[in-house]
């Protein structure tokens, strides 16, 4: 059991979920507060993507709680009512406009936000146009605006759909590997990248590549099995006698 308090902006508690019988996640409990950038760790099959399933719906937990921003309970909504609500998610494959210009990527993410009466009398206002500065600079695309998405880089591409999910002013992002496949110094640069988002808004990042935890500097959570194995600092959880067993010393 975790405390639920009023100020946590994601509670999870005792979720569980079975699919054909294996239980991915056991009585999960995870808090995250407001402005939180929490980073989670654990073997293959632990249940880190099921956990993001069950925060933006796309998963029904078969029993346990899940609350956000207080009272609002995540399991009688659905996936797009989620997503309103303000609760981001990155996929592993990075899924940009790749014929569409990085602006033009971007200037479609924040029209995603708008009803389609807006969207069809719309004109890009002075307000719109600094935002799409402002991500820009963050997700380090500043140069690249005119170019095609196509022509990004795959590390490129992942910080050019942070930037569109950041379009969208998510409360929460979920982000689930993304520096997989990404070289040493774009890595290093997502570290960075999303300890200034998480200035703003709060962020849960999956991530394997312990270095870049590492540069994280956050709390972190070890799953296994479908629970919570271990948390809090990194150098506290990897010396967990658990964690090496379960995870680092595999
Ligand atoms: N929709 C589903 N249907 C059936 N089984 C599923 C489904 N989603 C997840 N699983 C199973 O649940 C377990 C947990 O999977 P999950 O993808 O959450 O692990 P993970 O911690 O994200 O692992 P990885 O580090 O490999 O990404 C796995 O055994 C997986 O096969
Ligand atoms: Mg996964």
């Amino acid at each position: 059991m975790v405390e639920k308090t009023s100020t946590s902006l994601l509670y999870l508690d005792g979720v569980s979920v079975s699919f054909d019988g294996f239980k991915a996640l056991n009585s999960l409990s995870f808090v995250v507060e407001p402005g939180e950038l929490r980073a989670i760790i654990g073997p293959n099959g632990a249940g880190k993507t099921t956990m993001m399933d069950i925060i933006t719906g796309k998963t029904r937990p078969d029993s346990g709680q899940v609350f956000f921003e207080g009272d609002t309970d995540l399991t009688k909504l659905d996936e797009a009512e989620i997503a309103q609500l303000g609760i981001g998610r990155k996929f592993q494959k990075p899924t940009v406009f790749e014929s569409h210009t990085i602006w033009d990527n971007l200037e479609l993410a924040l029209n995603r936000s708008r009803t389609v009466f807006g969207t069809l009398f719309y004109r890009l206002s002075g307000e719109d146009r600094d935002r799409i500065e402002e991500i820009l600079d963050i997700v380090r695309l500043k140069d690249r605006r005119s170019d095609l998405a196509a022509n990004l880089s795959h590390g490129q591409k992942q910080w050019l759909e942070i930037g569109m999910l950041l379009a969208q002013e998510p409360k929460l992002l979920l982000v689930d590997e993304p520096v997989a496949g990404m070289t040493d110094a774009e890595t290093a640069e997502t570290a960075i990248l999303l300890r200034e988002i998480a200035k703003t808004r709060s962020v849960v990042v999956v991530e394997h590549d312990m270095g870049f935890i590492r540069d994280l500097g956050v709390k972190v959570t070890c799953l296994a099995e479908g629970s919570v194995l271990a948390e809090g600092s990194i150098d506290f959880v990897s010396a967990d006698p658990k964690v090496i067993e379960n995870y680092l010393g595999r």
